[in-house]
């Protein structure tokens, strides 16, 4: 048996109704950075992703494609599978609501619900956003239209079943308190309780028939299960429960983390624990909410008509300068522009003079001043080199642990500029005049190089092909992308290496990429 601890995390599932713009992409890489850190960390982790694939707006983009619903979701999921692919998330699990496992285990779960009286039939009035999927009443509208996209909203009058949300609004309000870490941010948090469950909860409509793609209740065929509530049970589903396989199920749930769009956050940090106490289920540790990415001041969306093509960038700049832009640009937890001059420029300083540039400065010293090679020389410990390193990764740890990955992603990068910093200061190029300072010459390349090893460890989550191309360069391979080593200095073998590479970020003439950009837009 593992003694390893478990960690499960989650990113929502996707709507398979459009192309996933750069937006969607962020929450899958914070998703997938949290996931890479806590693996290096000893941690035995469960990523989950996936696809919502049921639901009105559905089968209206199905139809208008001339698909089945079925073919459809299909073809939207493979497309997905790829942009993930593409942006080197590496998920364990990845969860289709079209799984026959997970449709059996949602109608046990409604059947249950209606068996124990949470569930009860009745007839919906209200409005309805099909882009969103959610009901809202009269008071939640904003000028008559969607209060969170703003479109416009339907009538709908139908016979229902709902879920007795409001039975358990005191338990959760109550959870909400004894638990103040359970969501964050905390202005989210008190969000959730002054603007929902302090006005009070309403039951929830939890069925459809007006329309057909969905999971069917067994008991009453008319109905198709809300496409919300089929939704969220896929964190538990996706681990086997109500399945006979539900090992993971008993090792994995609780989930550490639901990782969130700041516009989800409610379904997630009330009704998702509503479900969940009627169903007599532990809840998850954490809700975790992001902001938005935003450009030309409004939410990037396909109905906004301003959204940006992933593919496009990952193609022109690499997948790891958009993993660091995107983190690094938006403060995790706010909402951030998105915008191609920032993107630029942030390739060309961060990317290319601060990291590149201390990876060329160090290969380039090793050929010039030793030939490619250092040997025999005698390591000169520099405790306050040691230091500093050992501080920025305890400091980096911290943020980490925190979930504050943009401030972690600054330190880690306070290293590099360090590392810059202390190349001018030493200044090499002196010592290498002077032949009875060879050792010493020696020695420092050999700090660098073990600055650069630890760099690259915590770089690793954020960027994780970078990581490999910097060791590569100096004969090292990728078991030094090693969380256990951090704690040392030296670790690296003291024949240094170093060889001819291409240069790892490429500077780009940037008003001639802004042209080359608006000319693809158009
Ligand atoms: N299907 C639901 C989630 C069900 S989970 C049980 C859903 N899907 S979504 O495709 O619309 O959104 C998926 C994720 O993308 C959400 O976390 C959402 O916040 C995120 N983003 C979509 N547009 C975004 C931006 N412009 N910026 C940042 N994230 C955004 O919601």
């Amino acid at each position: 048996m593992s003694d390893k601890k478990n960690f499960y995390l989650t990113t929502p599932i996707y709507f398979c109704n459009a192309n996933l713009h750069i937006g969607h992409c962020y929450t899958t890489i914070v998703a997938d950075i949290i996931a890479r850190y806590k693996k290096m960390r000893g941690y035995n982790v469960k990523f989950l992703t996936g696809t919502d694939e049921h639901g009105q707006k559905i089968e209206i983009s199905a139809k208008k494609n001339n698909m089945q619903p079925q073919d459809f979701v299909d073809g939207i999921v493979e497309q997905i599978k790829n942009l993930w692919d593409l942006l080197d998330v590496d998920y364990d699990i990845f969860m289709r609501t079209t799984d026959p496992k997970h449709v059996s285990a949602v109608q046990k779960i409604f059947r249950q619900l209606y068996d124990s009286g949470d569930i009860y039939k009745s007839n919906y009035e209200g409005w309805y956003c099909t882009p969103c999927e959610t009901f809202f009443n009269e008071r939640d509208l904003i000028n008559n239209k969607c209060p969170d996209c703003g479109r416009e909203v339907e009538k709908t009058q139908e016979e229902a079943y709902f879920f007795r949300l409001s039975k358990y609004q005191d338990k959760i309000m109550e959870f909400i308190k004894k638990n103040p870490d359970f969501i964050e941010p905390a202005s989210k948090r008190r969000e959730m309780i002054n603007n929902f469950l302090k006005p009070g909860l309403e039951d929830l409509c939890v069925s459809r028939s007006s329309f057909d793609w969905g999971i069917k209740v067994d008991f009453d065929e008319k109905h198709v299960i809300y496409v919300w509530f089929d939704a969220l049970l896929n964190y538990i589903t996706a681990l086997g429960f109500m399945n006979e396989n539900n090992l993971d199920y008993e090792k994995f749930w609780p989930a550490d983390l639901h990782l969130v769009g700041k516009e989800i956050v409610r379904f997630h940090s009330i009704v998702w624990p509503g479900i969940l106490m009627a169903l007599g289920i532990k809840l998850p540790k954490k809700i975790l909410s992001h902001g938005w990415i935003i450009i030309d001041g409004e939410k990037m969306s396909k109905s906004k008509g301003n959204v940006v093509d992933p593919k496009i960038l990952i193609e022109r700049y690499g997948v790891d300068a958009i993993r660091y832009f995107l983190i690094r640009e938006i403060n995790f937890g706010q909402d951030g522009t998105f915008n191609n001059r920032a993107l630029v420029n942030r390739i060309n300083f961060d990317l290319v003079n601060d990291l590149g540039n201390l990876v060329s400065r160090t290969n380039g010293m090793i050929q010039k001043y030793f030939g490619g090679e250092i040997k025999n020389f005698e390591f000169i410990r520099n405790e306050q080199i040691e230091k500093i390193c050992f501080d920025i990764v305890e400091k980096y740890n911290n943020l980490m642990d925190e979930y504050k990955i943009s401030e972690a992603l600054v330190k880690a990068f306070e290293l590099i500029c360090f590392a810059n910093k202390y190349i001018d200061e030493v200044k090499p190029w002196n010592l290498f005049k002077n032949t009875t300072k060879k050792n010493e010459l020696a020695s420092f390349l050999y700090d660098l190089v073990e600055i650069l090893r630890i760099a690259c460890v915590l770089i690793y989550p954020f960027m994780p092909n970078t990581p490999k191309k910097i060791l590569e360069q100096f004969y090292l391979d990728e078991s030094y992308i090693n969380f256990d080593s951090l704690d040392k200095f030296g670790v690296c073998n003291k024949n240094v290496r170093a060889k001819k590479s291409d240069l790892l970020f490429v500077r780009i003439d940037i008003e001639k990429e802004l042209e080359e950009l608006k000319n693809i837009k158009k």
